[in-house]
């Protein structure tokens, strides 16, 4: 038997751990860090296994679920749990209706001053009652039908918002000492943010999903194994009593019994307040309304209280419900409906979105015939089919999404293998893929590795992505097409006089002006000149110029122009520099493209993959052909032979285990690409590298689409090196040569493009953003936070003339 000593400190260490266990879940203001807590707690656990007698159903040691039960026992609420009634009509009516009816009841005059009402919010998770003896919980228990609930108190003894023991201070207006019986009633639910947490564990554990935050709350308060209630981390907020019996201090009005309950250690919700009159009602439900979709949990209406309780017992109860409350609901904002299809939409970028259109719904406020499945892998996930009937919610101004499908109503068919004894049943519908090519233009459709965003590789043809297409391509830094703004290039694409941006130089001053007339008509913004007979033409005439003057861009300028994805300015420009021609860009390989300085595998692959689109081809044909033409193109870089390098290709062919070294090994033993891609299996396993590399490196050459991309690798690059100047061994700057540069700021006489030509020529390289890792930054006026940054860093610093003299040096 423990000493009186020690069953004064296990009663200490109890008391202890629910305080800070209240200042921890319920305040949010830890007094003591976690540690302290931890050692607390393991000191009383372990006065409870040295005296399991002091080891109480209401110990802080009780939290973490016990054995599973074999069923719950039923339990009968001495004071009934009754429901409230709900006022459907959403607008200002329904809380006008309520006041009036209780001072109908009331027999209150006009006269009489507006009644006072406790406003709260309802709470969208499972109704509890939770009972007291002496500040000790006893019991909790679920409402049932009302009447008779089960037992779940070990499950929710788990949540450690809720009090095992009541706060009891003798200080304290209302918790001064703890009432014989106490029956709290309030609602258990989940937290946004903790249910979103559970499924994004779910699914990285490769676990089922849950629909939502009020049947997760219900499944783990009625889970037979504490445990995994223990594991989801509910909430609880109070909102009213049951039994009460001895407590001294009971309070007089519902605002009051709620505050009461805070000074006990329950959660309150901070939203709830007390007002008067009906107009004030429809004002709270108006502002709880505007601040749904901010709160941090999920509710589904608001409930007006009569805040006096003597005014509560005089009005009582009808069939069950309080006269003295109404639940006022906010617009529903998930409903169930069919899917009718699933269509993919193609966005401005290209993206494609799966989107399941649906036999109209009213959620949220509005009818919603669509929602979005955000991308394949969500369809796949959530399993949506044609002929589903899903749960569609829409919250606030969000776009509509299939949040899950209620998988007993999918309609199924017996299997087609099946014979007459079994019935055995498979969906009627196939799971849902993405298809191979965009429904809007048929280009093939390429999703990168580890996105979940699949687009179409049409970028220059694609009717979805024309207009965007087309604004890029005539900006200011792409073709530079003076007065082709956004207005004019949308006309000309709805009324179909541009196709693509090769057709923006077939365009005629008649296209124009006829496309003008039709826009102005159609905005309703006809000029009364034009009205009059006289029409304007000097724009048309200036556009007509731009587009013509257009016609010889930079080579870099016309690759950034024709918006392949990932290709931004300098990866444009690495391209034209060093490849030297739009032809070896298009025909490039994606082994060369990553072989080129900061051109990685994902942008590589974006590129090989626009110019394989031969739509993309036929655009660039079409421009070739009306004329436009790189001004500045040039021979390959001389340095491109180091960069061809057999070992360089080698390791970047992805084949599986042949590293930087071994394909150096690899180019010392086989130097030539077109011979490797003729080499017999039998030759191949010759070669001296090690086992594993080289049957990998068999099996990858067995495979012929590998051994002719091998070869296509071979033949550009004999074509391209025999281009190149003599590699006139440039005369290398060692103070120049291998090192990074950033430039910032203006320089008073150069160029940024002149700074990196010069810097570039003489070996060094050009990086946009300044690191451990860059040797120089180069400073001009109002340079920025990349100064800011490499004074930060201990960078050295230049200005124009120091860069110039490291270059002459
Ligand atoms: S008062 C006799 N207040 O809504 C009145 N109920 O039908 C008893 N609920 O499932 C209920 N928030 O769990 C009340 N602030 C609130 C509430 C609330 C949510 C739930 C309750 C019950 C239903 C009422």
């Amino acid at each position: 038997m423990p000493t009186p000593e020690i069953e004064a400190r296990a009663s200490e260490l109890a008391a202890l751990l629910e305080r800070y266990n209240h200042e921890y879940y319920v305040q949010d203001a830890p007094t003591v860090p976690d540690a302290e807590y931890d050692r607390l707690f393991r000191e009383l656990q372990k006065l409870e296994q040295d005296y399991p007698v002091l080891q109480t159903p209401a110990s802080p040691t009780q939290r973490v679920g016990g054995a599973p039960l074999p069923a719950f026992v039923q339990v009968r609420h001495v004071v009934p749990m009754l429901s409230i009634r709900t006022e459907t009509d959403s607008t200002a009516a329904g809380a006008l209706e309520f006041d009036a009816s209780v001072r109908r009841e009331l027999g209150m005059a006009e006269t009489d001053p507006p009644v006072e009402y406790s406003a709260e919010l309802k709470f969208d998770g499972m109704a509890i009652s939770l009972r007291y003896e002496h500040g000790q919980l006893v019991q909790a228990a679920t409402r049932g039908d009302g009447v008779t609930g089960e037992d779940v108190t070990a499950n929710i003894r788990t949540i450690r918002q809720i009090p095992l023991q009541l706060i009891v201070n003798p200080s304290g207006r209302y918790n001064s000492v703890a009432p014989s019986v106490l029956e709290v009633r309030g609602e258990v639910y989940m937290r946004l943010d903790d249910f979103r947490r559970l499924n994004e564990a779910q699914l990285a554990s490769g676990g089922k999903t849950y629909v939502n935050p009020r049947n997760t709350t219900a499944g783990a308060v009625r889970n037979l194994d504490s445990k995994v209630t223990s594991n989801r981390r509910l909430s609880f907020f109070v909102y009213g009593l049951g039994e009460v019996q001895e407590w001294l201090a009971q309070p007089d009005t519902q605002s009051e019994v709620i505050a009461a309950l805070g000074e006990f250690g329950f959660p309150v919700c901070d939203l709830n307040t007390v007002v008067s009159g009906g107009a004030a009602l429809a004002a709270f439900k108006d502002k709880i309304q505007s601040k749904r979709d901010q709160l941090p949990f999920e509710i589904d209406g608001v409930v007006y209280k009569i805040n006096s309780l003597a005014w509560q017992r005089q009005l009582g109860f009808r069939s069950r419900e309080p006269r003295w409350a109404i639940a006022h609901k906010l617009p529903a904002q998930e409903e169930q409906t069919l899917v009718i299809a699933i269509e993919e939409q193609v966005g401005r970028t290209g993206a494609i979105t799966p989107v399941a259109r649906l036999q109209p719904v009213f959620v949220g406020g509005v009818t919603v015939t669509n929602a979005t499945l955000h991308n394949e892998d969500e369809v796949r996930r959530k399993d949506v089919r044609v002929g589903d009937t899903v749960i569609v919610r829409r919250a606030g101004d969000v776009i509509p999404e299939v949040v899950a499908v209620v998988l007993d109503q999918r309609p199924m068919r017996p299997t087609s293998g099946g014979d007459l004894f079994s019935s055995s049943e498979e969906p009627m519908y196939p799971a849902y893929r993405l298809p191979l090519a965009c429904p809007v233009c048929g280009s093939h459709v390429v999703r990168e590795e580890g996105e979940a965003i699949a687009r179409c590789s049409g970028g220059l043809v694609c009717k979805a992505q024309r207009t965007q297409a087309i604004q890029h391509f005539a900006g200011r830094r792409m073709m530079d097409i003076d007065g082709l703004g956004e207005r004019y290039i949308d006309k000309l694409v709805e009324f179909d006089y541009v196709h693509s941006v090769a057709d923006l130089y077939r365009l005629t001053l008649d296209d124009l002006l006829l496309m003008k007339r039709r826009a102005d008509e159609q905005d309703g913004v006809t000029p009364e000149t034009v009205k009059a007979g006289k029409v304007a033409t000097k724009w048309a005439d200036n556009l007509i110029e731009a587009i013509a003057a257009s016609k010889q861009p930079p080579l870099a300028r016309l690759l950034f122009a024709l918006g392949i994805r990932h290709v931004g300015e300098s990866t444009a420009k690495t391209l034209a520099d060093w490849l030297g021609t739009l032809h070896n860009v298009r025909r490039a390989p994606r082994a060369v493209l990553v072989a080129l300085p900061d051109i990685g595998g994902v942008v590589a692959e974006s590129i090989a993959e626009f110019f394989a689109e031969a739509q993309n081809e036929q655009v660039i044909d079409a421009l070739l052909a009306a004329g436009v033409a790189p001004v500045d193109e040039h021979a390959p870089k001389a340095q491109l032979s180091d960069k061809l390098a057999a070992a360089n290709l080698y390791a970047r062919l992805n084949v599986p285990r042949l590293t930087e070294v071994r394909a150096q090994q690899l180019a010392a033993q086989q130097g030539e690409l077109a011979t490797l891609a003729a080499l017999p299996r039998a030759a191949v396993i010759q070669l001296e590298l090690p086992a594993e590399v080289v049957n990998a490196l068999a099996d990858w050459l067995d495979d012929a689409a590998n051994r002719a991309q091998l070869q296509a690798i071979a033949d550009y690059c004999r074509t391209l090196l025999a281009g190149l100047p003599q590699a006139e061994a440039a005369p290398q700057n060692e103070a120049v040569a291998g090192k990074t540069f950033v430039l910032t700021g203006t320089l008073p006489t150069m160029g940024r493009d002149q700074a990196r030509a010069l810097i570039e020529d003489a070996g060094g390289k050009v990086s946009g953003s300044v690191s451990k890792k860059t040797h120089y930054v180069v400073a001009g006026a109002e340079a920025g936070s990349k100064l800011d940054k490499a004074l930060e860093l201990g960078v050295t610093v230049l200005d124009e003339a120091g860069l110039l003299a490291l270059l002459a040096s």
